[in-house]
């Protein structure tokens, strides 16, 4: 029986079942109410008294083997089943949350911000909700001025005052009032104007505006910073300044970027003439210095102010302005995900 023992030991030792179905049929076998070792229980009984010792120490180790081999089965196979188990593996990597993507209009702001950050222009900002004073009178607008007339701008129902600002450069106001020279800033913010939406305008936009005052601030200051930001922002290296005019720069000045005539867009984006507008600038009007006391036989300064939503049309070569404020993520997820 001693051989018979060991021959099933080194049977268990060989035994490889896998899945836990399998583990459990081994254990049946051996272990089960019918199983073997029941049945060399049986046996044992006719074993001769002076070897019953011997026998019975096999018997247990048998006993012993497989019990050990079925639980060491059964942990492994519980492994396995944590390895592959979808929702059970903590380590497994994931494939990420989906981020949201930073707005255009956000980006192109964020990046000619971070332009002048680099010449020492800081940012600030002022309330979108403003007063005459403000947006109008302090920036040298004629009382009989047509940018104030109700055609053009937002006023607050019931308050002949105030009313939504039409442009970033209330800020300036604000600004000097605020500061004394030198003053070297951008203002970025969301500006209104009484208009029809359409493909190429809206009711609501944004701007960037720029004032730098100092003692002997001079036009070529003005020229250079401008050529600075073309360069950096647009990557052209050639820019005009056309004569134009506003209440509160004297000179006043448009800048074009030559823009090149290689593509058929660009032909059609220049109307053919190689040159596109960029932005309004001049050199602060004395008026306007003067308004909020600071002596223009003292300071100069020069400003300059452009639409955000005109340079990321440009940049993104989009050609429908009301994609932005739509708010399609088809449209909004073209521009990468947040950095
Ligand atoms: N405020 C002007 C506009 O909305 C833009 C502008 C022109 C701003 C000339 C300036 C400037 O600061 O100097 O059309």
């Amino acid at each position: 029986m001693i051989d018979k023992i060991d021959q099933l030991l080194k049977q268990v030792e060989a035994a490889t079942p896998v899945t836990e179905e399998e583990i459990e049929q081994f254990r049946i076998e051996y272990l089960g109410r019918k199983g073997i070792l029941k049945a060399l229980a049986g046996e044992f009984k006719e074993v001769p008294g002076e070897q019953k010792r011997d026998v019975g120490q096999a018997l247990n180790a048998l006993k012993q083997k497989v019990t050990a081999k079925v639980e060491e089965l059964k942990a492994g196979a519980q492994r396995n089943a944590l390895a592959s188990g979808p929702a059970l593996d903590l380590t497994r990597p994931h494939g990420g949350i989906p981020l949201g993507a930073r707005h255009p209009i956000s980006v192109v702001r964020r990046e000619i911000i971070e332009i002048f950050n680099r010449i020492g222009f800081t940012v600030a900002e002022g309330p979108e909700v403003e007063d005459d004073w403000h947006v109008f009178s302090g920036l040298n607008f004629p009382p009989e001025h047509p940018a104030r007339d109700m055609q053009d701008t937002f006023f607050v129902e019931g308050d002949n005052d105030l009313l939504l600002r039409t442009h970033t450069s209330s800020v300036q106001v604000r600004e000097m009032n605020k500061r004394r020279p030198p003053i070297r800033i951008v203002m970025p913010g969301r500006v209104f104007r009484n208009e029809a939406v359409s493909a190429r305008s809206h009711c609501a936009f944004h701007q960037i505006e720029g004032l730098y005052i100092d003692k002997e601030v001079s036009f070529a200051d003005l020229k250079q910073t401008l050529l600075y930001f073309a360069r950096e922002f647009f990557g052209k290296a050639k820019i005009r300044l056309r004569p134009s005019y506003f209440p509160f720069t004297e000179p006043s000045a448009e800048m074009d970027v030559y823009w090149g005539l290689e593509t058929e867009t660009d032909y059609r984006i220049t109307k053919g003439t190689g040159w596109l507008e960029v932005l309004g600038c001049g050199m602060v009007d004395p008026n306007v210095l003067q308004s909020s006391d600071i002596d223009p036989a003292v300071y100069s300064g020069f400003a300059f102010g452009m639409g955000i939503e005109r340079i990321a049309m440009l940049r993104y070569q989009i050609g429908d302005l009301r994609m932005f404020f739509e708010n399609d993520v088809r449209f909004l997820d073209q521009f990468g995900p947040v950095s």
